[in-house]
């Protein structure tokens, strides 16, 4: 990518309009302006979610699809306009197809814990790949170890992209093949589109961890061809505590329900429950009904941007930052992952000298940015890596080559500081 390119492509989001629109981002820390550079994580919230979560405690709350009264009316209609709004927002045709969850682990668990117990057993396999976050591990663990059937992993390549060498042999006799669409760890894109074709071609079905990917790209799960799709409000401007999982309809009507109690039955006797239709025969208890809201307003915000502007924004901040700590580090520095601006999302993992990743995150808080070190919830990708832990930056549409700049400046502190 030339320079006039990236130029050209960080024009696409007015970052000192965005950076001011988020009130967390306007403190010091520890004397320094806060740079944020872990939205992998969690990212932060726009004044705009935050006060339509307000807006909705002060003029709207009571509990949803309980109760006749206008005010629980209001309520109702506004968590259900916000199911509507997550359908558009990643292509979804039928609203109802949405089911909110706590968050991406649960509704990854729920795929597992419903569509796999009830569809797994010893014959058959399920594929993962080595890029996974333990929440897509781990819950078909679980449920191997009770249905005995087998987990077999597609392997990651040096250049960090899937060795897709042996797609046909590990799909073959599987039932599902779980995987993500971006490395939370390396930041790699995975080719969704051509894994669904591959995975329908052997008679299994393919569940996505789009955690990483819907927040910074245009996500269609028509395009994806997907069956299933998990991710969480708290990555892409919204709050803590609802995610969501999307399927497809003829799945999730068949599927049986994975969390018992109030909301979703139909009838309850003493002989047994008749469950509720979807998406309600999936959302047992009183739901976060304030966090949806401000789910909506964090959708709402991402499509104000536009979210082709912001990948581009995130594609160039990738060009700036492998170009920045290239040159300025060179060997001293290892970064994981696509060397290619355009082949990852907004996540960096590194290696610095021999700084452990633990050391040089507190050394970076003495400077005010915030990077995440440890294994990322990706151990097998880890023992790939051959490493324990790295250090991890990631950005979002509030960052800008500044944030980057100041991560390297405190790179070079860092390695001051060590070099005694
Ligand atoms: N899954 C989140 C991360 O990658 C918590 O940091």
């Amino acid at each position: 990518m030339s320079p006039t390119e990236t130029d050209q492509m960080i024009d696409t989001l007015d970052v000192a309009r965005i950076k001011a629109d988020f009130p967390i981002l306007k403190q010091d820390m520890n004397g320094k302006p806060l740079v944020f550079l872990d939205s992998a994580a969690s990212s932060q919230r726009p004044e705009s979610v935050i006060q339509a979560m307000d807006l909705y405690y002060e003029t709207t709350h009571a509990n949803v699809h309980r109760a006749a009264y206008t005010l629980a009316e209001h309520a109702t209609d506004a968590m259900e306009k916000a199911r509507a709004k997550v359908a558009r927002f990643i292509g979804a045709n039928n609203a109802d197809e949405i089911i909110f969850t706590k968050n991406a682990t649960e509704s990854l668990n729920l795929i597992a814990r419903s569509w796999g117990a009830a569809n797994l057993g010893p014959e058959d396999a399920v594929v993962l790949t080595e890029l996974e976050h333990h929440a897509n591990i781990v819950p078909w663990q679980q449920l191997a170890a009770e249905k005995g059937f087998e987990i077999r992993w597609i392997p990651v390549g040096d250049d960090g992209h899937l060795d897709l060498s042996n797609l046909d042999r590990l799909l073959d006799g599987s039932k599902m093949l779980a995987v993500s669409a971006m490395s939370n760890v390396i930041g790699t894109l995975t080719p969704i589109r051509a894994l669904a074709d591959a995975a329908h071609s052997h008679g299994a079905l393919i569940a996505v961890d789009g955690c990483q990917y819907v927040p910074h790209l245009a996500t269609d799960v028509a395009a994806f061809d997907a069956d299933f799709l998990a991710f969480s409000a708290h990555k892409m401007l919204g709050p803590t505590g609802v995610g969501v999982l999307w399927g497809r309809m003829e799945l999730l009507d068949e599927m049986p329900p994975f969390l018992g109690g109030g909301g979703m039955i139909l009838d309850v006797k003493r002989e047994g429950f008749t469950p509720a239709a979807v998406p309600h025969k999936f959302e047992a208890g009183t739901p976060p009904i304030a966090e949806i809201v401000g789910l909506a307003a964090a959708i709402d915000y991402l499509n104000d941007l536009g979210m082709d502007a912001v990948r581009e924004h995130e594609i160039a901040l990738n060009a700036y930052a492998l170009r920045t700590l290239n040159d300025r580090f060179g060997d001293r520095m290892a970064i994981y992952g696509p060397t290619v601006a355009s082949e990852r999302g907004g996540v960096m993992s590194f290696a610095f000298e021999t700084i452990h990743p633990h050391d040089l995150s507190q050394i970076l808080n003495d400077n005010g940015v915030c990077v995440r070190p440890g294994h990322h919830c990706a151990k097998p990708l880890m023992r790939v890596l051959g490493v324990g832990a790295t250090a991890r930056a990631s950005w979002y549409v509030y960052n800008d080559e500044s944030d980057i700049d100041a991560l390297a400046d405190s790179l070079d502190a860092a390695g001051d500081f060590f070099a005694f």
